[in-house]
C-alpha cells in the first residue's frame, strides 16, 4: 500500500522521527520538507543509503507542495526551547512560521491528517484549526503522549515492571500546567497502592510528576534539544493511525464539551483510529483532578487570547 507521510521541519525532532518511521517500515514514502532545502536533502540521502536495511521506503526531500497526497503530515517546524526557556515562550515565532506554511500545505494535502508537534504543540493545534477551518478528528498534536510514556517509563522502574504494564496519564497541557490522572493509574489493573512494593521506599508521586513535568527542561539542560523519545511517540501515533488501531493515547486535540471544557486544545485520553482523534473518552476522575484541569485549560485559552487567536 502507498503510504505518503510528510514531515515539515528536519531539524532535531524532524530528523529523528523521519529515522524512526524508516525504522518501522511505516511509511513508503516519505517527504521532507525544509526551509534549509540543504539540510532536508541531507537529511534524505542520509536516511536513503539505509533502505537496503529496512522495509522499501523512499525519502526525498521536496517542496510545500510536494506533500500532495499525504497520509499524515507531521509537523515540527520552528524554533525549539533553548536552555531556560519554556514551550510557551516560543509561540511567537512558531506562530509566524506556521501562518505562512499552513495555506500551501492545506492545498497541497487537504485530506492529510496533521500531526503536529513544534512547541508549544498545544497552540499550534489550536491555531492550524483555527485557520484552516478542517474537522477537528484530522487535526491532533503530539500532546502529552510522551510525557504519559515517561511517566510510565518511572513508574515501571519504581515497581521494576514492564512500563507497557503500567497504565497512566498525563493530560492538560504539553508543558508547566499538565498533570497526572492518578485516580486512574494502575499496573496490571490494580490501584498502585496495591502494587508499592515492600522493602522499597514509598512511591513519592510529587518527585515522579515533577520529574515527568521537567524532563524536556533537564535534558535540555543537558544536550541542548530532545528529540528522541518524541520520535518514538510521533511513531506511535502515526501507527496508531496508519493501522486503525483504535488505541487510547492523550493527543492533544480542540475539547468541547468533555470535561466541561470549551474551545481549547489540550491532551486527555483519546481513542485514535485511522481517521485521527476520534473520540475523547470521559473517564471518572477526581475533583481535584478536574480543577487542575481546568487550571490548564483556561492557562492555554489565555495564552491564546493574549496571542490573538
Ligand atoms: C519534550 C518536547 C518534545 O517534551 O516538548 O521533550
Amino acid at each position: 500500500m502507498d503510504v505518503r507521510i510528510s514531515i515539515i521541519g528536519t531539524g532535531f525532532v524532524g530528523a529523528a522521527t523521519a529515522f524512526s518511521l524508516v525504522q518501522a517500515g511505516s511509511a513508503s514514502e516519505i517527504v521532507l520538507v525544509d526551509i534549509d532545502k540543504q539540510k532536508a536533502e541531507g537529511e534524505a540521502m542520509d536516511l536513503l543509503h539505509g533502505v537496503s536495511f529496512v522495509q522499501p521506503v523512499d525519502v526525498r526531500a521536496g517542496e510545500l507542495a510536494d506533500c500532495r497526497g499525504s497520509r499524515i503530515v507531521i509537523y515540527t517546524a520552528g524554533v525549539n526551547q533553548k536552555p531556560g526557556e519554556t514551550r510557551l515562550d516560543l509561540a511567537a515565532r512558531n506562530l509566524a512560521i506556521l501562518r505562512q506554511t499552513l495555506p500551501p500545505l492545506i492545498a497541497a494535502c487537504p485530506d492529510a491528517l496533521f500531526l503536529f508537534v513544534a512547541n508549544p504543540v498545544d497552540i499550534l493545534t489550536y491555531a492550524a484549526l483555527k485557520w484552516s477551518g478542517l474537522p477537528a478528528e484530522q487535526v491532533i498534536g503530539s500532546g502529552t503522549v510522551l510525557d504519559s510514556s515517561r511517566l510510565r517509563m518511572h513508574l515501571g522502574q519504581h515497581f521494576g515492571f514492564d512500563a507497557r504494564n503500567v497504565h497512566a496519564y498525563v493530560v492538560g497541557e504539553h508543558g508547566d500546567t499538565e498533570l497526572v490522572l492518578w485516580s486512574l493509574a494502575n499496573v496490571a489493573g490494580a490501584d498502585l497502592s496495591h502494587v508499592d512494593p515492600l522493602g522499597r521506599p514509598p512511591l513519592n508521586r510529587e518527585q515522579v510528576f515533577a520529574d515527568v513535568k521537567n524532563a524536556a527542561y533537564r535534558i535540555i539542560e543537558r544536550k541542548g534539544a530532545t528529540y528522541y523519545a518524541i520520535a518514538l511517540a510521533v511513531r506511535r501515533i502515526v501507527d496508531a493511525v496508519l493501522r486503525d488501531e483504535r488505541s487510547i493515547l492523550t493527543v492533544s486535540s480542540l475539547v468541547n464539551g468533555p470535561y466541561g471544557l470549551h474551545d481549547v486544545c489540550l491532551s486527555l485520553p483519546c481513542l485514535v483510529t485511522s481517521e485521527g482523534r476520534k473520540q475523547i473518552l470521559e473517564l471518572p476522575i477526581t475533583a481535584e483532578e478536574q480543577i487542575a484541569l481546568n487550571a490548564s485549560a483556561v492557562h492555554l485559552a489565555t495564552f491564546s487570547k493574549e496571542l490573538g487567536l
